[in-house]
């Protein structure tokens, strides 16, 4: 055998034993590569004198040249082949396997509980309005026809804030009330309003108080408004809101903006349940905006809506709506 002829023998083993592209890089470049015994062979063809001799001598080498060529050329693709598998295994995706579920965000029962009595108020053809959170004395409690001597005036009741002079204070607004004000100086009647919003207290947190609450205020003028028509109105929104069957009554109350003023109660539950403060405007709040008492008439009314959420849905503590404990809210959904 030739010593050409011993490469061909050995050869398809070490091919077949290469794992990785380089090592068969490496075969390739010793077997047929430019310092190759098959490239010195070529080279040294040239000294055999005979033609016919030097003919068959470079035929037989290209032979042996192709055979190990091929032999490489097969191991390379099945080299390459078997990494492509082994990235695509690897690159796999289980279509089989559950998803990531992101959790599904809900409104606060306040919120919601808002939203859906704005909504009530709007089908009876009220339009919403919203005002400042940082309110002056004035609209929170003068033009509201709240004397000067008031206790609710007092800073063991509001949150006063660090703004304005003696004369007008900046507080936290105690109610929605001074919307009623505010709205009226804009719009002249027929008025038909409602307003959600934050009020602010100077009391400390317990299973009825918050020093932050939601309100929503109501305030209707038109020529020949009556009682009788805020009595309709808010037991439709209390039969809307609390089931068609909800009773209610009316009982005497005082707030210096309205006169009459009345507390309307509900009967839910088994039991009689204060709901909201109501009463017809008083004509000094009129005279305060520069609506005509003699011409117009309303009622306006103001409830909470952390109230009606715990009414509606018999929660006892008020606590249970401020602590934002997810396995709660997601009751509410
Ligand atoms: N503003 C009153 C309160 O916060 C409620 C109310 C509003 C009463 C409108 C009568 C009319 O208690």
């Amino acid at each position: 055998m030739t010593h050409l002829e011993e490469l061909l023998a050995v050869a398809p083993s070490r091919i077949s034993e290469a794992m990785t592209i380089a090592e068969l890089d490496a075969l390739d470049a010793e077997f047929v590569g430019r310092s190759s015994a098959i490239a010195a062979a070529r080279r040294s063809l040239g000294e055999i004198a005979d033609g016919a001799e030097r003919g068959l001598a470079g035929k037989s080498i290209n032979q042996i040249a192709t055979q190990i060529s091929a032999l490489l050329d097969a191991r390379r693709s099945d080299l390459l082949g078997a990494q492509e598998s082994r990235r695509l295994s690897e690159d796999a995706v289980d279509v089989t396997l559950p998803g990531r579920r992101i959790p599904r965000g809900t409104h606060h029962l306040v919120q919601s509980t808002m939203d859906e009595i704005v909504d009530i108020f709007v089908g009876l053809g009220y339009t919403v309005a919203t005002g400042p959170e940082a309110e002056t004395e004035y609209y929170n409690f003068t033009a509201l026809n709240i004397p000067r001597t008031h206790p609710s005036r007092l800073e063991s009741d509001t949150l006063y804030l660090d703004y304005g002079g003696k004369k007008d204070e900046v507080l936290l607004r105690t109610h929605t009330s001074p919307m009623q004000a505010r709205y009226m100086e804009k719009h002249d009647p027929p008025t038909f309003v409602v307003v959600p919003g934050r009020v602010f207290r100077s009391d400390a947190v317990d299973a009825t108080h918050s020093p932050v609450f939601t309100q929503l205020e109501g305030l209707a003028v038109d020529t020949n408004i009556t009682l009788a028509d805020l009595k309709g109105t808010l037991a439709s929104f209390a039969q809307q809101f609390f089931g068609t069957d909800t009773k209610v009554k009316f009982i005497p109350h005082y707030f210096p903006f309205t006169e009459p003023s009345a507390e309307m109660h509900a009967y839910t539950n088994g039991r009689w349940i204060e709901l909201l403060g109501c009463g017809m405007v008083n004509p000094a709040v009129f005279e305060n905006v520069g609506y005509d008492p003699a011409v117009y008439t309303g009622f306006a009314f103001g409830m909470g809506m952390e109230r009606m959420a715990m009414v509606r849905h018999g929660i006892t503590d008020l606590r249970t709506l401020l602590a934002s404990d997810r396995r709660v809210l997601e009751q509410y959904r």
